[in-house]
Parts: structure tokens; C-alpha cells; sequence
């Protein structure tokens, strides 16, 4: 193999916040925004370049010497190669052409999208016999170790086992998980994208981690019980309320319950009971606003503006927050009329063009093109 290019989805997330890291479940989707890549192998021992379209910029890197860079993008396909170095001496120097749809700081996790569309390119052009969990845990870890935002493991799974009209239940403790068909119809996914990133958005992330992580000691601790949010209640919590302090309360309280939304948001799905899920979409914000405090102004305004118009059932704000899109449940009838309002109202409120798409599940990272050695090519359906 010597040419591959590769589609990577970005995700949505239906529900589910902040619980990938917390043992919690979540239930993602890939969307039909990807990045495209290009790469094909150069004949050098160590040197890769990845030109961005978007970004229009070069990378250049060594293989045998690799350490975080300045640029955003950078570090994202530095942490690959890093961690690919890392489990085999297989890669070679390769050249990749990068274009992307996905927008980027809306919380779909073009990051993600980045991470495993590289990884899952590099292993088939060096044949390097990498299953796609361990793609999905090497994205992560490229974010942990050359980004610094302690992620979960949600959006690396999302881009790489994304399945056409369906999302995924995924149990973030056991990494068990099933796809449930999207039959949302006549409802659809409208992504309002404030084109906003609070300065927060990587330490606002870790430091919730942490807090909940420390809370969540304190309740195994007293219990007795084995350190995961599995094996605690809203009771316990409510007990050790006082040595949690009003933090340490909030963050655990908001886990366990968004926990419990998740699974009945995948039961409303099954049932075909879009009011329900729309309600637990609005409880959903309302934790992330009041107990997890990861939202901000910008996305408050679209949730209340989305409760004006009676044909959207549920809206919420969606990924790490701080910023980025809010996800609403809205019939199709209704989009291109909520569109104009919301964008007016948005730029009256906060003097900023919102941007929107409407999105559907779709497939995961995949082959669109491979050449081997031969010239023989292979396009995928
Ligand atoms: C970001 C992280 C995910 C997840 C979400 C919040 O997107 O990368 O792992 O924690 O935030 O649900």
C-alpha cells in the first residue's frame, strides 16, 4: 500500500455529558462532517509532512524526535505519531494532505476526528495490524499527553465506530456497547454553533475531572465500596454532603443523574418516545448549567430561545462546553424558520453570526481511496 485517503467523522454526542471519564454511559453518534487525509508513504526513514487546507500550514516532523508544538493542530497529529513510536517501529516517513468540513472548536471533536482518522491512515498504510480500540485509546492518550486536556474516551470511540442512522449506548466502565437505531423522523438534529471557546474550555475540563474525582473518594471511602460512580446512589451522596462540600455535591449529584438520563434517553429512542427524550435533553443543559457549570451565557441563550418554539421538543449544549454548539431536537418543518429567528436574536444579544447545520449519524472512519504498489485502486461503496 502506498496511497490511502481516509474520511474521519467528527461526533455528536445525543446525551451524556461528562460522564465517559465518570464510568458513566454515553450515547454518541459520528456525523457526516469529516476530515479527508491523504497520505502515502515518501521513502524517507523519519520525515512526515501534513499540509492543512484549512489551516494552511505545514507540519513537518521527525519520527525520532517528537515533542509538543506550538500550533493547535500540531500537537494532535504530534501526539499520534508519538504514541504510535511508542508501540511499534513500523512507521515510516509519509506525506498527508489534510481537508476538513468539520468545524473546528464547536465541541463535534474535530480533535478526535484528527487523532483516529491519522492513526486508523498509518496503520493500513504500514500495515501495522493495530485493532480499532487500541486506535481509539492511542487518540486519547495523544490528547492526554501532547494537548493536555484529560479527555474520555467518548469522542475517539464515536469517530471510529460511528454507524450510519444509529447511535451508539456505550458503557464507559466495561466499554460494552450496542447501536440503537435514530428513528427521530420528522424530528432532526439542528447544531447551533455559538463560535464561542471560553478560555476554560482545557482547564475548566481538567478541573472538573478533578473535582468530581475527588468527591467521588470521599463517597467510596466512607462507604467502603470499590472507587467508581457505578457503586454509589443519590443517597450516599446526600449523606456526605457536608464533607463534600457544595462542589464535590454538585459535580457527584450531576453524574449519577445524568447517568440515569442516558439510559432513559436510550429507552425513550427505542420506544420511539421523542417528547421524553426532548425533556431529558432540557434536564441535561440544566445539570450542565447548574451542577457541572460548564455552560456559559451564549448557549443558556439558544437553550431558552429553543423553549420559544413548540416544534423543538429538547435542546441542550453538547461536548466539553464552554462554548461550542447546542444540539436541538426539532421537526423539520420548523428549521429554516428557528434558523432566521435564532440567528437574529443571537446577533442583537451578543453582536456574533451564529452558524448551524442540520446533522444525521453516519459512518464511522473509513477507506474512500487506496493505491498499492501496482497502481491498482480500490474505491470503497
Ligand atoms: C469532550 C471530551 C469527551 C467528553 C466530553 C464531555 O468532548 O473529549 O471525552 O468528556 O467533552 O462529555
Amino acid at each position: 500500500m502506498n496511497e490511502i485517503t481516509i474520511a474521519s467523522p467528527g461526533r455528536i454526542n445525543l446525551i451524556g455529558e461528562h460522564t465517559d471519564y465518570n464510568d458513566g454511559y454515553v450515547l454518541p453518534a459520528a456525523i457526516d462532517k469529516c476530515i479527508y487525509m491523504t497520505l502515502k508513504t515518501n521513502g524517507t526513514k523519519s520525515r512526515c509532512t501534513i499540509r492543512s487546507k484549512g489551516f494552511d500550514n505545514i507540519l513537518v516532523a521527525d519520527l525520532f524526535d517528537l515533542k509538543p508544538g506550538t500550533e493547535g493542530w500540531h500537537n494532535y497529529v504530534l501526539g499520534v505519531l508519538s504514541e504510535l513510536q511508542l508501540l511499534t517501529q513500523s512507521v515510516k516517513g509519509f506525506d498527508c494532505e489534510m481537508e476538513t468540513n468539520v468545524p473546528v472548536g464547536s465541541g463535534v471533536s474535530s480533535s478526535a476526528a484528527l487523532e483516529c482518522g491519522l492513526a486508523f491512515g498509518l496503520n493500513i498504510l504500514f500495515e501495522l495490524g493495530i485493532d480499532d480500540w487500541e486506535i481509539i485509546k492511542l487518540g486519547q492518550r495523544a490528547e492526554h499527553n501532547f494537548v493536555g486536556t484529560q479527555c474520555g474516551i467518548m469522542d475517539q470511540f464515536a469517530s471510529v465506530m460511528g454507524k450510519k442512522d444509529h447511535v451508539m449506548l456505550l458503557d464507559c466502565q466495561s466499554l460494552d456497547y450496542h447501536y440503537i437505531p435514530a428513528k427521530i423522523s420528522p424530528y432532526v438534529i439542528l447544531m447551533l454553533n455559538t463560535n464561542v471557546t471560553h478560555n476554560l474550555s482545557t482547564s475548566g475540563y481538567n478541573t472538573r475531572r478533578e473535582e468530581s474525582a475527588s468527591g467521588l473518594k470521599i463517597i467510596t471511602e466512607r462507604f467502603g465500596v470499590k472507587n467508581s460512580f457505578r457503586n454509589i446512589t443519590l443517597e450516599m451522596i446526600n449523606e456526605c454532603k457536608e464533607a463534600l462540600g457544595s462542589v464535590g455535591y454538585k459535580r457527584c449529584s450531576y453524574v449519577i443523574e445524568e447517568n440515569q438520563r442516558v439510559l432513559e434517553a436510550a429507552d425513550a429512542l427505542k420506544n420511539n418516545d421523542m417528547a421524553h427524550l426532548g425533556e431529558l435533553l432540557y434536564q441535561s443543559h440544566q445539570g450542565q448549567r447548574e451542577k457541572y457549570e460548564v455552560s456559559c451565557p451564549e448557549l443558556d441563550f439558544l437553550v431558552e430561545l429553543s423553549k420559544l418554539e413548540k416544534e423543538i421538543l429538547g435542546a441542550r449544549m453538547m461536548g466539553g462546553g464552554f462554548g461550542g454548539c447546542t444540539l436541538n431536537l426539532i421537526h423539520e418543518n420548523s428549521v429554516d424558520d428557528f434558523i432566521i429567528s435564532a440567528s437574529k436574536a443571537y446577533k442583537k444579544r451578543f453582536g456574533i453570526e451564529l452558524s448551524h447545520f442540520v446533522t444525521v449519524p453516519s459512518q464511522g472512519t473509513s477507506i474512500i481511496r487506496q493505491t498499492n504498489e501496482t497502481g491498482s485502486k480500490r474505491t470503497s461503496p
